[in-house]
């Protein structure tokens, strides 16, 4: 009996909330109904009559109507200052409150970072160069002769100014840093390059790499192999499925290709491995003595390894992108995955 005259008292309440147009009709429901000669306040005076199995849950009902009314009134009352806009020259404190866009990392900064580190600790320290490099950095002082075709307009930005290119390679530090700090030397070259080609899945105009470069007394291929399964173990967390091949560059004498099996596809082959199952990803070899020369020391006594880690292509696998295109475009729906 109690709860259903509670009920019907409720939706009347409820209902006369609904329909008030203004602040002034919502203030007339509260006098009408809620005062205390309204019917609620009448109502629940007869709560302390109840038998005494019923007051319990009586009273919880009645309280809970009491807070629906409440809640009811209160967000009526905001909606009538909401729609008002800002009330009386004060700050609308309802208004929702404005987002911030916060920026995140890019992919190849997170990778570069992560290897940075792992060089560091390997005692390699990290170094610098420029974008707009001189020809004879970027070729002549790695022993790349002029008739060689990496000379070709195809794959260089040459600039209006005489001898200067958008550097094609990080290997365009390797002398700079011979010249300045001489040997015994460790250090890497993260860096952007620029190659005048089309651009597909694979490949585009610009992207990154990390250049390592070791000069001692006796270096050879041993620790060329030693550093590079390092490096490959502390960038993927476990052995990575290597092969290596032979390959040529001029300025690295025997030179080598070490690829690893594609993690996009597993091995199944996929457009960025071009269907092969491997990515090059780590071309290297040991230091031609005629760079060890442009660097100012003697071959006879100084020996060294390099090696031009793909550093775009890395980003790839360890994220599984399979355009190297999204890398550069810019688009924020992409870039924010990786925050
Ligand atoms: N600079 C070479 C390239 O761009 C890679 C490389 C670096 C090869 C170091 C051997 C040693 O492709």
């Amino acid at each position: 009996m109690f709860k259903n005259d509670l009920k019907k008292i409720e939706q009347r309440v409820l209902k006369a909330i609904k329909a008030a147009k203004s602040e002034t009709d919502l203030e007339q429901v509260r006098l009408q109904h809620l005062s205390r000669h309204g019917e609620l306040a009448v109502l629940l005076k007869q709560l302390k009559d109840l038998p005494p199995a019923e007051k319990k849950s009586a009273g919880q009902a009645a309280n809970a109507a009491k807070e629906g009314i409440e809640t009811a009134l209160q967000q009526k009352g905001l909606s009538f200052q909401m729609s008002a806009g800002v009330t009386d020259g004060g700050v609308d404190v309802t208004m929702p409150g404005h987002s911030f866009l916060t920026g995140n990392l890019h992919p190849s900064t997170i990778i570069q970072q992560e290897l940075e580190d792992i060089c560091r600790a390997l005692g390699f320290r990290v170094l610098e160069g420029p974008d707009i490099e001189s020809e004879y950095y970027n070729f002549t002082a790695l022993n790349i002769p002029a008739d060689h075709p990496a000379r070709d307009t195809q794959d260089t930005f040459w600039l209006k100014k005489e001898g200067q290119v958008l550097k094609t390679h990080t290997s365009a530090m390797q002398v700079r840093a011979l010249e300045k700090y001489g040997a015994p030397l460790r250090a890497v070259f993260p860096g952007r390059c620029f190659r005048y080609e089309a651009t597909d899945a694979s490949h585009d105009t610009t992207f990154y790499q990390l250049e390592g470069l070791m000069v001692d007394k006796n270096v050879s291929i041993t620790h060329l192999i030693g550093v590079m399964k390092e490096l490959l173990r502390a960038v993927f967390g476990k052995d990575t499925k290597v092969r290596q091949r032979p390959g040529f560059f001029s300025f690295v004498e025997p030179g080598f290709e070490l690829d690893i099996s594609c993690f996009i596809c597993d091995g199944e082959g996929c457009s960025v491995c071009k269907r092969t199952g491997w990515v090059e990803l780590l071309p290297c070899g040991l230091v031609h003595p005629e760079v060890i020369k442009a660097g100012g020391l003697d071959p006879k006594v100084w020996s060294g390894f390099a090696f031009g880690l793909g550093l775009t292509r890395l980003v790839m696998m360890k994220y599984g992108i399979d355009d190297i295109r999204l890398l550069q475009g810019g688009d924020l729906r992409f870039l924010k995955q990786f925050g």
